[in-house]
């Protein structure tokens, strides 16, 4: 098992997966509670995944993905899902804090309401979130999937008209990416290069 950093620094995008390699259900479901731990504004945790392993459905979502043979080829390729109105989810959410004593029932009220204020009625707002709240959960999964010794493969590369109809997203939800995770096979590129800190960083 790598450690954090060694995991960041060992990361790279794969292209080539190993076809026989296959992923039991309790080992995508590890992965996938380790993506949960992702931090959400206001715990809103407003994503939620599907893992696409079967022959036929990764045969569908390879030709949604334009043909990328990772779909195919890759134990299991993840869709994360953003979800609008995450504020919605929240009272129920957070309700075990406030039973708990973690929080009073002004700190509650304060959590709700603030949220409501910050995302309802605003769509491109709630969107944004969910993306921000997908992306995460989808890099903690690329992290934990490293440090387990597999590899992995982000795209955007997809048709999401397609992909939310053969998820059977609702009209509230939207793919935000998909993730192929295995074994690498040969052939994947060497680290790419990156810009250096000074190109990154500005300190005030
Ligand atoms: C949001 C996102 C979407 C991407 N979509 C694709 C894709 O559809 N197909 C693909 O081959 N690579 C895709 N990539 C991989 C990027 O090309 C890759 O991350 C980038 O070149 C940096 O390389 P590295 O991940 O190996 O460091 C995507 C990466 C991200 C973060």
């Amino acid at each position: 098992m790598l450690n954090t950093i060694d995991a960041i620094k060992q990361r790279t995008s794969a292209n080539n997966f190993d076809p026989t390699h296959v992923m039991s259900k309790a080992e995508i479901e590890d992965l996938v509670s380790l993506a949960i731990e992702s931090p959400t504004s206001f715990n809103m945790q407003n994503w939620r995944v599907i893992a696409i392993t079967s022959p036929e459905a990764k045969e569908q979502f390879k030709a949604l993905a334009y043909g990328q043979a990772k779909v195919k080829d890759a134990a299991v390729t993840f869709v994360f899902v953003g979800k609008m109105k995450g504020h919605e989810a929240l009272p129920a959410l957070v309700k075990p804090l406030l039973d708990a004593k973690v929080i009073d029932q002004a700190a509650y009220d304060g959590w709700i309401n603030m949220a409501n204020g910050m995302y309802a009625g605003k769509d491109q707002i709630q969107r944004d979130e969910a993306i921000r709240s997908a992306s995460f959960a989808a890099m903690t999964l690329m992290y934990a999937a490293q440090a387990k010794g597999l590899v992995s493969g982000a795209m955007i590369g997809f048709d999401p008209v397609g992909v939310a109809a053969a998820c059977s997203l609702s009209d509230q939800e939207f793919p935000v990416m998909m993730l192929a995770v295995g074994k690498a096979a040969p052939g994947n590129w060497p680290r790419k290069p990156r810009l250096t800190v000074d190109k990154v960083l500005s300190v005030k």
